[in-house]
């Protein structure tokens, strides 16, 4: 029962590094026990949704070694598809197994996914796309089973909506599908373009990835390979909002400038300084704020390059301060404004009609005990007490834990007054 104390109203500068990303990480490291060998996954995050899989892996016999940024991992002793049901519960990703598994042993057994509650967050689609490729779902006390003995056929797959989960997850059974598989509106995010690149690199065919339509030619042999992970878009614009929020000026490194383009916009239409720089070694964004109150924005959530759902609830942190009314509408998940009630304990004023979250501008924040009731609610508790006069109390860090490598060492060095305590 950790907490993060934060006392609020000090201004940032200087540099922050960002880990990779954990939404390519946690489809990317299921990828791997597919190899036909050993693979070493590089820049990964350590965070909890990483070590959360290296415990579901090892309890289903892979070998797993991680040091904190590379994993070497390899399924080849693996003779159990069957996920832990408990662990397999405390995270979202963990439906990756489903196609991982499903596509090697011809049958898995996945507990149905926990994670952040944002919303329904239904997985018809990845169900949808096992049965297109020849598999047969059932539900059995909580656990997923899927089966294909005689293996999977591809198929031309529609997704009903843009979905993240189910592109990813279909392209890993799609992998051991013979002929090809056509996934349509497929998601377009980085994420899903890196764990195609990962397939490639172990040997599959995942051509598009990155457009709407994703073609996979399948039953290729797979092997190991070494592969290093994207920067985490959602960690850099954290940090970016962040010094937006607290003023002063940040450099946010080892990103990719194009991932941050609706973030960058949205604050550079706030009226902060916002540059992307290349040192010859990485790309950086530099963020500079002098802690006037700038203009109100309208955000509207949306599937990439749109505006990400999950920086919807920290840049909403942002708005509390600024001059005029801002709307933010969320078109992704139905209930992803959990975090309105303690910005507004804070002293925020927002109203919230549906999706739509209407934001007054106040003069500032008052810190006080709040709590983060999902991974991205978190973030934006942390914007906001970094803006706050006083302590900011967050109960529930794990929540954080699951997403943002080392939050507090990474503030502190930008010299954020912030700490973990155990109560
Ligand atoms: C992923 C990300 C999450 C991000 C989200 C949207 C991971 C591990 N998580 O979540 O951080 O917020 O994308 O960018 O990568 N839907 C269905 N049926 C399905 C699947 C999804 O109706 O079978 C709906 C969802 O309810 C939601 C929308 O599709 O309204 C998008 O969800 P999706 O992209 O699947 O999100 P996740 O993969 O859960």
């Amino acid at each position: 029962m950790q907490k993060l104390k934060i006392r609020g109203g000090k201004p940032l500068f200087g540099t922050v590094s960002v880990s990779g990303a954990k939404n390519a990480a946690v489809g990317i490291l299921p990828a791997a026990l597919m190899a036909g060998g050993g693979c070493v996954i590089e820049n990964l995050p350590d965070i909890e949704d990483v070590r959360l899989f290296m415990d579901i892996f090892r309890k289903m016999g892979a070998d797993v070694e991680f040091d904190g940024t590379s994993m070497n991992i390899s399924g080849e002793g693996m003779r159990n598809p069957k996920a832990d049901f408990e662990l397999v519960g405390r995270m979202r990703a963990s439906y990756y197994l489903l196609g991982s598994m499903l596509g090697r042993f011809g049958r898995a057994e996945v507990a149905l996914p926990g994670g952040c509650f944002i919303g329904v967050r239904p997985i018809d689609l990845h169900i949808k796309g096992m049965e297109a490729l020849g598999a047969t779902t059932w539900l059995e006390r909580g656990v997923l089973m899927a089966e294909a003995p005689k293996g999977l056929k591809g198929a031309d797959i529609y997704l009903d909506t843009v979905s993240v989960g189910a592109t990813i997850n279909i392209m890993l059974a799609a992998v051991w599908a013979q002929g090809q598989t056509i996934i349509a509106n497929a998601a377009k995010e980085p994420h899903v373009v890196d764990v195609a690149n990962f397939l490639n690199c172990i040997g599959a065919s995942v051509r598009g990835a990155g457009t709407d339509v994703i073609r996979i030619n399948g039953g290729r042999e797979l092997r190991g390979c070494s592969y290093a992970i994207i920067p985490d878009q959602i960690e850099a614009g954290t940090y970016m909002i962040a010094a937006a929020a607290a003023g002063g000026d940040v450099t946010v490194r080892n990103v990719i400038p194009t991932h941050l383009e609706a973030v960058t916009a949205k604050l550079m239409e706030m009226g902060y300084s916002v540059t992307e720089g290349d040192d010859g070694r990485e790309f950086y964004m530099q963020v500079r704020s002098d802690g006037q109150r700038p203009r109100g924005v309208n955000v509207r959530t949306l599937p990439y390059p749109g505006f990400p759902t999950d920086l919807q609830q920290p840049i909403m942190a942002l708005l509390t301060r600024n001059k005029d009314a801002s709307q933010v509408y969320e078109t992704i998940f139905e209930d992803r404004f959990k975090h309105v009630p303690y910005l507004c304990r804070m002293g925020a004023e927002i109203s919230v009609s549906g999706r739509v979250a209407t934001v007054y501008g106040v003069d500032g924040l008052s810190g006080c005990p709040v709590t983060a009731t999902d991974l991205r609610a978190g973030a934006s508790l942390v914007v906001a007490g970094l803006m706050a006069e006083g302590v900011t109390a967050i109960a529930n860090v794990d929540y954080i834990d699951r997403g943002y490598e080392n939050i507090e060492g990474k503030l502190r060095s930008l010299g954020a007054d912030v700490e973990r305590t155990d109560n």
